[in-house]
């Protein structure tokens, strides 16, 4: 790219589009309410701008689905697998790597291996999936990420970060109870932040000290290095992959979802240096996920995830997707408009609970603020809050530490002028958020309610 021209543009043209589908006003408030004002029952076609996630939503490129035409569909074996395996190994050079159908099949066959009743394992903020995975074993999970990361105001380059302090302590009264630390890059559920590598190197030393080994959970990991690139000292003059590496290299294992970074449309793997761990989660794997080599992929599925592997360390692609994130966020910033800073990797979070502080958590502001954004602009953000994270194991309820509105944004799915339309309608909702209502839970899981429960608006 020239250096003399500022502007950042989308490092690709556009080969195969998708028409989106238009409704009246009207129609969206009807498709809502039949939906139990829940986002996740809305039928896709219903939603202009879809912003529920950035997991398996990307575009692919032409050399990810010329890709998928060299799938060998071999049961053992299959050329597609070492093409997979090379790829992953060249950024992290772990020596068991277990592909599996996504990101939550690795947590299930890890935690179902290493985790159960009276264990502990802390993380920076787990996401909902690996919250879930950890206690069906029986096991608590604990969130211990810096303060800064915990307050949606607070600038800090890497909000991310791990709590050294309240990972020590908790490693001094019951390092015997904790099979495994992770660490989220980025950190999804607290923003979309990074860890910076300095953080990660200390977690690692704490780690050491008690003999307790260290995975990641890797889903943004190119993102995340981005971060370490272009704000952390000392990083600048890298290349990502090897800032990858060494994430990689202080790590004993990952668990990993193929439907971010490495932008294909399903997959995932958990990859580790311990044989015994490996043998037990292989065997699980075959239980569940499929024979060592496709895991519960095809192998065209493990082609399009290596070629993705590649594209998403290219710098002008991570110059471009970290500038399109910041770029809602700078608006938003403009507009008066609360949300999590500085921008994260994938998403913007609004902070519902500023917007709507006449609705009390437990009547789920941001609930009530993602069907406002739909009904308002059809637009399909994701709660991450109270509904997501307030049901304890025992069936108790409480607020959870924040209520956000996430609005992920798809890779290479959307251009400048989605995201201007965008900026329009959160505005203009939020100039009217004093007048949306509360909701109540009228059916729901007992766990990852969020996902099927159904509300009412309150009076
Ligand atoms: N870990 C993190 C940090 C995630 O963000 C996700 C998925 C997973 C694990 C599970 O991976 O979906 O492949 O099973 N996050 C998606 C999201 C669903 O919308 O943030 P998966």
């Amino acid at each position: 790219m020239s250096e003399r021209y500022r502007t950042i543009i989308e490092p690709f043209r556009i080969h195969s589009v998708e028409p989106l589908r238009f409704l009246s006003d009207r129609e969206r408030r009807t498709k809502i309410r039949d939906a139990g004002y829940n986002l996740f029952n809305l039928h896709a076609d219903d939603v202009l701008i879809d912003l529920l996630t950035d997991s398996g939503t990307g575009a692919m490129s032409r050399d990810q689905w010329a890709a998928v035409q060299h799938g060998d569909e071999s049961y053992a074996g299959s050329p597609s697998w070492f093409v997979f395996l090379g790829a992953v190994q060249e950024l992290f050079p772990f020596p068991h790597v277990i592909p599996t159908h996504q990101g939550r099949a690795a947590e299930k066959i890890l935690f179902s291996a290493i985790a159960g009743p009276g264990n502990i394992v802390p993380n920076n903020t787990h996401f909902d999936t690996t919250r879930a995975n950890v206690e069906f074993t029986g096991a608590e999970a604990v969130d211990l990420v810096i303060p800064e990361g915990r307050d949606p105001a607070a600038l800090h380059p890497f909000k991310g970060n791990m709590d050294l302090e309240a990972l020590e302590k908790l490693l001094v009264e019951r390092a015997a109870d904790i099979p495994v630390v992770f660490v989220t890059v980025t950190n999804n559920s607290g923003g979309g932040q990074p860890v910076s590598l300095e953080n990660l190197r200390s977690v690692r030393s704490l780690c050491d000290r008690f003999g307790v080994p260290l995975f990641l959970d890797a889903c943004r990991f190119a993102e995340n290095a981005w971060f370490i690139k272009t704000r952390e000292a000392g990083q600048d003059g890298r290349d990502v992959p090897d800032i990858v590496r060494e994430m990689a290299s202080l790590a004993d294992g990952m668990t990993m979802s193929a439907k971010k970074d490495p932008m294909a449309n399903i997959g995932g793997w958990l990859a580790l240096r311990d044989d015994a761990w490996a043998e037990q989660c292989r065997n699980l794997l075959i239980l569940t996920e499929g024979f060592p080599t496709y895991g519960g992929l095809a192998g065209r599925d493990l082609e399009a995830i290596a070629q993705g592997l590649r594209e998403c360390l290219d710098e002008h692609y991570l110059r471009y997707r970290t500038r399109s994130i910041e770029y809602l966020s700078d608006a938003l910033v403009a507009a008066g408009v609360p949300i999590v800073r500085p921008a994260g990797g994938h998403a913007v979070y609004l902070d519902a609970r500023a917007l709507l502080p006449h609705v009390p958590p437990l009547r789920y502001p941001g609930q009530a603020l993602a069907v406002a954004l739909y009904e308002a602009g059809g637009i399909r953000g994701c709660e991450i809050g109270t509904v997501m994270f307030g049901m304890k194991p025992d069936g108790t309820e409480e607020p959870a530490a924040t209520d956000l509105v996430r609005l992920a944004i798809p890779r290479r799915t959307y251009t400048q002028s989605h995201v201007d339309y965008v900026i329009e309608v959160v505005t203009d909702v939020a100039a009217q958020a004093n007048e949306l209502p509360g909701y109540k839970i009228v059916e729901q899981a007992s766990r990852l309610r969020h996902f099927t429960a159904r509300f009412e608006p309150l009076a």
